[in-house]
């Protein structure tokens, strides 16, 4: 995590006036990023902070639009207690400006988010969620599970939750 982020992470956690607005985003905004946000939401609300955040997810390809987490997305993360019900969306301009941090799940979703933001500001709210991650040294990004089996489901879980909890303490 660069000395930037450390401190953009502090000044977000000290703001007191306005809740702290979080987008995750994957591709398909079915498997990774709708799962990002019922584990993040599910932190907070644990951690009775919930009200201090507001928090969604959306997809850079539209193909998916208005459906539900993939099923098997949805099973993995109901046996964790996790009841994902989002409904996926395309990524809008409008997000960088309605985001305070905007979290993509690998390199191709971090360079597309940085290449549509509208500013230099607003590029500099995309980061990756494996900054975030204590458990899993030296990941880069959270593996596609689209095309993969079951274990495939169960990595993403894993680092997601790895993610969300420090995300969490950063910003609590
Ligand atoms: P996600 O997974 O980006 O984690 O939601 C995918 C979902 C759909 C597709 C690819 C990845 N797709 O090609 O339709």
């Amino acid at each position: 995590m660069t000395p930037s982020l450390q401190t953009r992470l502090q000044q977000l956690a000290n703001r007191k006036d306005e809740k702290i607005r979080i987008l995750f985003v994957c591709l398909g905004n079915i498997c990774r990023s709708p799962a990002a946000e019922g584990i993040f939401r599910s932190i907070i609300e644990e951690r009775g902070i919930a009200d201090r955040f507001i928090v969604d997810s959306a997809g850079l390809y539209g193909g998916h639009a208005g459906e539900l987490p993939d099923p098997r997305m949805r099973t993995h993360a109901f046996r964790r207690g996790y009841n994902l019900t989002h409904h996926s969306r395309p990524v809008r301009s409008s997000d960088f400006s309605d985001f305070d941090l905007i979290l993509s799940m690998d390199d191709s979703n971090y360079s597309r988010l940085r290449a549509f933001a509208p500013s230099p500001e607003d590029e500099e709210k995309v980061i990756r969620t494996t900054d975030f991650c204590r458990h899993h040294p030296g990941a880069t990004h959270v593996p596609d599970p689209y095309y993969e089996g079951a274990e495939g489901f169960e990595i993403v879980l894993d680092m997601l939750e790895d993610a969300c909890q420090s995300l969490a303490d950063s910003l609590e």
